[in-house]
């Protein structure tokens, strides 16, 4: 049967015309409009500088076809149907979410704060930058001058590139995947930054974790913002956030130099964090959550200090 899409119409016109007020005032050209407003249209719909990419979620009874969706989109965005990029999320455990979507890679420059990221809409699931984590970006370069960051889980990079910008000695950005960690030397290499300060390590966490701790490796800040699952067939074992943190925290404390910080995030809907841990930290989401995500609680964030 098919529904009437007149209302969600009506909304992502009325969401369209108030984000984009709202993030040109705040010089934001990448934010999200529309996130799940209408229960019966469970979309997400972010803006990346007029190319648009919208997901919906398998596990949701309700289909909404994209033939429909996209003129409806074309007309109420002002955008053609190639700055579309539809995805469809299947609930996931483990490194599929990495995957690739099949589509031809067509990778292209967004700004943020001052800075220059790569974004693809079309060749992953995820687009290179996530939106969420605006703010605790900012967060992470307000607190890097001269200071060492290590970087955790680095996906492409962002946060040590925001750690750059603010003046940060040097950094370590850890992940496991090579194409992850090219990606990161492209947004370093965008930013102009010096790369022999900023190293980019292709490695296991917990193995790294492990290597740094018995190499004495000595950090000021460090983002620590895990998948929340993860099963790649590069590690050793699998990564459950849940289960997993008061191990990889534990292992980051004992990295840490006096006077250190941890920023730890995740987006595991149903996080808890372990009880004896939480007391050493400051929960800090409300804070880290942008005005654009605030719908729905999209991520976790503490801080803790040595
Ligand atoms: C959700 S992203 C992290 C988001 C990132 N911190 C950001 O905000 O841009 C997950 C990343 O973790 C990496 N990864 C997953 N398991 C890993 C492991 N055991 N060791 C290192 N990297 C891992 C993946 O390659 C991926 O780039």
């Amino acid at each position: 049967m098919h529904q009437d899409l007149t209302p969600f119409a009506n909304r992502l016109l009325k969401n369209h015309r108030h984000w984009k007020k709202w993030a040109r005032r705040r010089g934001i050209s990448c934010y999200r409009i529309y996130d799940r407003d209408i229960p019966e249209f469970p979309l997400l719909i972010d803006w990346y500088e007029g190319q648009v990419h919208i997901q919906t979620y398998l596990r949701s009874n309700i289909e909404i076809s994209e033939p429909e969706l996209i003129p409806i989109l074309c007309e109420v965005l002002e955008i053609s149907e190639p700055d579309i990029a539809f995805k469809t999320r299947r609930q996931q455990k483990g490194s599929s979410q990495y995957e690739k979507t099949g589509l031809y890679p067509r990778p292209f420059t967004v700004q943020e704060a001052g800075l220059s990221f790569e974004v693809d809409l079309h060749r992953y699931l995820d687009t290179g930058l996530f939106l969420d984590h605006r703010i605790t970006r900012s967060l992470v370069r307000d607190k890097s001058e001269g200071r060492r960051l290590l970087n955790l889980f680095a996906y492409t990079g962002s946060f040590s590139v925001y750690a750059a910008a603010g003046g940060a000695e040097g950094s370590v950005t850890v992940d496991l995947s090579n194409t992850y960690q090219d990606w990161s030397r492209r947004n370093f290499q965008l930013n102009q930054m010096d790369e022999s300060r900023h190293l980019l390590v292709r490695e296991d966490v917990f193995k790294y974790l492990h290597l740094a701790k018995k190499n004495k490796e000595r950090f000021d800040l460090i983002m620590l913002d895990p998948p929340s699952f993860s099963n790649s067939k590069r590690m050793r074992d699998t990564l459950d956030v849940q289960r997993d943190h008061p191990k990889l925290l534990e292992g980051c404390v004992q990295l840490l130099n006096p006077g250190g910080e941890i920023i730890f995030s995740n987006n595991l809907r149903k996080f808890r964090i372990d009880p004896t841990i939480g007391e050493h930290g400051e929960e800090i989401t409300s804070k880290t959550i942008p005005e654009d995500f605030k719908r729905h609680k999209v991520h976790h964030c503490w801080l803790f200090k040595a």
